[in-house]
């Protein structure tokens, strides 16, 4: 019997000793800088000339590592590999599958400061948050593992005197796992090790800014004795490598989380059946998200300051459970914009390698400069009352910014930014706040602060997100207490950490003996 699932504690560093182990750790990741990554496909080693270059976002002129980058051949052999290996794969004993997983799972959290330094370098995390995705990281593999044990025999059907019935779950075939680059390790690992214990196999193309991380899972993975082919290692740039993949007629299915943009564009072209593809491909896509945290008159302001700025600035707002906007009721809407500024003016932005930092950089160039856009388009919209500039010099460093007196439809307030900026807009009342939170095209996460309990019971109906939250900021997600994920364009609808996941993962089978 496996113990009952639980949450990995997160790290307390006030603790010297917790400080210090971290501290060694960065120094270690250090020292490994620069080193080259192959792929991994069927247990294959492969170097190829081309590489993906995976830097520091905090320093520019660090690299962390030099990523062997997949192209079509490659891909088509990992494909091919992944395809025969399923073929006794789907048959292995769901407890031996999930034993890899609770082995990885320990074997991480032994080494756990390891992969939080990693992350700090990598994805450019302050200490906080990268400790919260090694241990999301950790929750997955628990998680999932004890899903499939929970599954493995099937759900309970009626049966009659002359026949007895069954219906039992069995994998997929192949899928591609693409991941995004925020929750580095937690999603990463969590699309892959998903279908993977539920009996499939996967060709993993992990985000190409945040790569090494994924090989370090595929080495755990191997540790934990997982066996070659099961789980692929293919880096490799999205128009060739992604697409390819996403295409194939073999894929049986996609597991995406990242942008709408390229979200939608897998959707479409999975949707597409191929020469010789004999099923509908299913996809399951994570996207983005527009999330408001709704204050009502009769709250606790200090509380809703608090959770504004947590969920608007950690980890430079890219998130897609981010709070972007702010929907204020009129009464309190000034005090409460006092406070958020006053707080965000304390927000330290600095290298993340400092165990004191709150907020480091955004991801690259392109994240920088986006955001930084909308940035210009902010001070036409709105009023600019903190932040609003950025610094580039040593890495891509965005100020906290906060716009006030934003119309509910401008831009600031509609489209996602994926950076450190949020914006406030005023609410005569409940209901009208309601109808703001609602009118964007996203669907993902949301907060109310309130002490009006018709007013929770109001928004428990109406304020249409995959994850509402009361009293507390609108990030920060846990497995198995906060199954995660959105409705309308933020994806399909799917909730990651949640009882019913690995579903999406495999197909029901009925059969009926007659006796
Ligand atoms: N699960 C994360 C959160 O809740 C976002 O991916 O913040």
């Amino acid at each position: 019997m496996v113990t009952p699932y639980k949450h990995e504690p997160f790290t307390d560093f006030t603790i010297e000793d917790n400080r210090k182990a971290l501290e060694a750790e960065l120094k270690k990741a250090e020292e490994n800088f620069g080193k080259e990554y192959p792929l991994i496909i069927g247990g294959e080693r492969i170097t190829t000339e081309e590489k993906i270059v995976s830097y520091n976002p905090a320093n520019k002129s660090e690299v962390i590592g030099y990523v062997s980058k997949a192209n079509q051949d490659l891909a088509e052999k990992a494909m091919k590999v992944a395809d025969e290996t399923f073929e006794w794969w789907r048959k292995t004993n769901p407890e031996m599958r999930a034993d890899i997983l609770f082995r990885a799972a320990a074997i991480v959290r032994r080494r756990k400061h390891e992969f939080t330094a990693h992350l700090v370098k990598e994805g450019g995390k302050p200490w906080k948050e990268a400790d919260a995705d090694t241990a999301e990281a950790i929750d997955f593999m628990e998680y999932y593992g004890r899903q499939m044990l929970d599954m493995k025999n099937g759900v309970e059907v009626n049966s009659r005197e002359v026949e007895n019935n069954r219906l039992h779950y069995i994998p997929l075939g192949v899928g591609i796992t693409i991941s995004p680059w925020n929750f580095l390790f937690a999603i990463m690992a969590g699309t892959t090790v998903a279908p993977m214990v539920a009996g499939n196999t996967v060709l993993l193309k992990p985000a190409s800014t945040t790569p090494i991380i994924a090989y370090k899972l595929m080495e755990v993975l191997e540790e934990a004795g997982i066996p070659a082919g099961v789980v692929n290692f293919v880096p490799g740039s999205g128009s060739e490598v992604g697409d390819y993949l996403v295409d194939h007629p073999r894929t049986r299915f996609i597991n995406f989380t990242g942008s709408r943009e390229v979200g939608t564009r897998i959707y479409e072209r999975a949707a597409v059946v191929q020469p010789g593809q004999k099923w509908l491909k299913r996809s399951i896509i994570e996207m983005g998200g527009k999330d408001t945290i709704i204050v009502d008159d009769n709250s606790d302001l200090e509380l809703a300051a608090d959770a504004i700025t947590y969920s608007a600035f950690g980890f430079s707002g890219q998130k897609c459970s981010a709070c972007s906007r702010v929907v204020a009721h009129e009464e309190i809407y000034d005090d409460l914009l006092a406070r958020v500024v006053e707080k965000t003016k304390e927000v330290n932005v600095q290298d993340p390698t400092r165990h004191d930092t709150y907020m480091g950089p955004v991801i690259d160039e392109a994240a920088y400069n986006k955001i930084l856009d909308y940035i210009e388009v902010g001070k036409q919209e709105g009023k600019l009352m903190v932040g609003g500039t950025g610094d580039n010099s040593q890495g891509w460093f965005v100020h906290p910014t906060v716009f006030a007196d934003l119309a509910p439809d401008s831009r600031i307030m509609q489209e996602e930014i994926f950076g450190p900026v949020v914006g406030f807009t005023k609410a005569k009342d409940f209901d009208e706040a309601i109808e703001i939170a609602n009118n964007t095209e996203y669907g993902l996460t949301g907060a109310v602060i309130t002490n009006n309990r018709e007013h929770i019971e109001q928004a428990r109906e109406d304020f249409h997100v995959g994850n509402l939250y009361f009293n507390r900021g609108c990030t920060a997600a846990i497995v198995g207490y906060h199954p995660f994920g959105g409705f309308n364009m933020s994806g399909t609808d799917s909730k990651a950490g949640g009882p019913d996941y690995l579903s999406h993962l495999m197909q029901p089978k009925t059969t009926s003996e007659m006796l």
